[in-house]
């Protein structure tokens, strides 16, 4: 029989490309969400993709109730929680929802867990944990000092997994800080498909392309980088749903803890991601050089030597590929998944 796996928010973003990978490398996902950020029809073009509709439970992870149902109907061995919130400028406006959703959340979830004898957990992080340390180049081992709710609540879920694996040690928990995802699945059926208007760099840019939006903001050019503009370590949004296939697999040879960044290693300016994207969708990208925006880190991207060496695992596509799938995604959906 395939191993069961929960995924929490496995219509969303990262959770959907996950489900997709875990469906092709043998496993059986279980998806739990709340819609809160996600429509029912990335479950069909999940199907279309993989030939099989993943089982969903509607729920919020902190509902004990649901998790009751889909611990005792199913055979769970693993959960992956991708459930939460993850706008910094929102976090700071709405700190009790974050904290509720990110942190009483996660909490929760972890005590149902343990009730049902369930162990293994892959937590999705965020570079955000480590704030600005003053150079650029992200180890594990780098201090953690967020600097705004979003990245506190992360750093708090953190903080208990620490805890709970140090207090009972035959917990097996990865803690997965990515950096910044982008892209999109290459078949163009699953891509990110943010509401409003997008509080990321990619989907912005993807969406001037195709003419929704006029032209792009960029916040600042007199930043110490190549060219001025901030610069990220953006990771294909694939290679980061294989990272977790990859954790899930070290989870069976590691007894507790594992801290993973899931980065390539490699930055690249705002101007580089715009030349980049005017090249793969063949659009110039109109654009307009603004302000710095408050809390906003010159650059930074990470050092890929750890999961290399405890995952086995190392980002393969590079930010034209990245660029190529979502512009794909995005001339294949220029309005989004259809409206439930
Ligand atoms: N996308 C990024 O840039 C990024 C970077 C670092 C970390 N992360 C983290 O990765 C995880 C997934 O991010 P994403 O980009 O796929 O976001 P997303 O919003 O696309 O996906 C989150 C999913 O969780 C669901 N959800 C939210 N609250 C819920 C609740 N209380 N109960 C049940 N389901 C709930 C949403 O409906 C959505 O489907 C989040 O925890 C996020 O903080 C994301």
């Amino acid at each position: 029989m395939e191993t069961q796996i929960l995924v929490t928010g496995g219509t969303g973003y990262i959770g959907s490309h996950t489900v997709v990978e875990l469906i092709q490398a043998g496993y059986d996902p279980i998806i739990l969400d709340n819609f809160s950020n996600s429509k029912r029809s990335v479950l069909e073009q999940i199907k279309k993709l993989t030939g099989k509709e993943p089982k969903l439970i509607e729920g919020d992870i902190r509902n004990e109730k649901v998790l009751d149902r889909v611990f005792q109907e199913n055979k769970i061995e693993a959960v992956i929680n991708f459930a939460g919130r993850k706008a910094v400028g929102e976090s700071q406006v709405n700190p009790l929802l974050y904290f509720s959703i990110n942190v009483e959340g996660s909490i929760v979830l972890l005590r149902k867990m343990k009730e049902y004898g369930i162990k293994r957990f892959v937590f999705s992080s965020s570079a955000t944990v480590y704030g600005d340390p003053g150079y650029d180049c992200f180890t594990e081992s780098t201090p953690l000092s967020p600097i705004n709710n979003y990245g506190e609540s992360k750093w708090m879920v953190e903080e208990v997994l620490r805890r709970l694996v140090q207090a009972e040690p035959d917990w097996k928990v990865a803690i997965l800080r990515y950096f910044n995802p982008v892209g999109a699945h290459e078949s163009g059926l699953i891509g990110e498909d943010p509401s409003g208007i997008p509080a990321n760099l990619m989907p912005f840019v993807s969406q001037v392309a195709v003419g929704k939006r006029e032209k792009l903001r960029i916040f600042g050019n007199d930043y110490p980088t190549r060219d001025g503009t901030g610069a990220r370590d953006y990771i294909h949004v694939v290679d980061l749903a294989l990272g977790h296939i990859a954790a899930l697999e070290a989870l069976n040879k590691n007894d507790g803890l594992i801290t993973v960044n899931l980065g390539t290693g490699n930055n690249t300016t705002v101007l580089e991601l715009v030349h980049a994207f005017e090249k793969a969708s063949d659009k110039q990208i109109p654009y307009e050089i603004v302000e710095r925006r408050p809390g906003d880190v010159a650059a930074y991207y990470t050092d890929p030597t750890l999961a290399k060496t405890l995952l086995n695992w190392e980002a393969q596509r590079d930010i034209n590929k990245m660029c190529e799938d979502t512009w794909r995604w995005q001339q294949m959906n220029p309005q989004g998944y259809p409206e439930d």
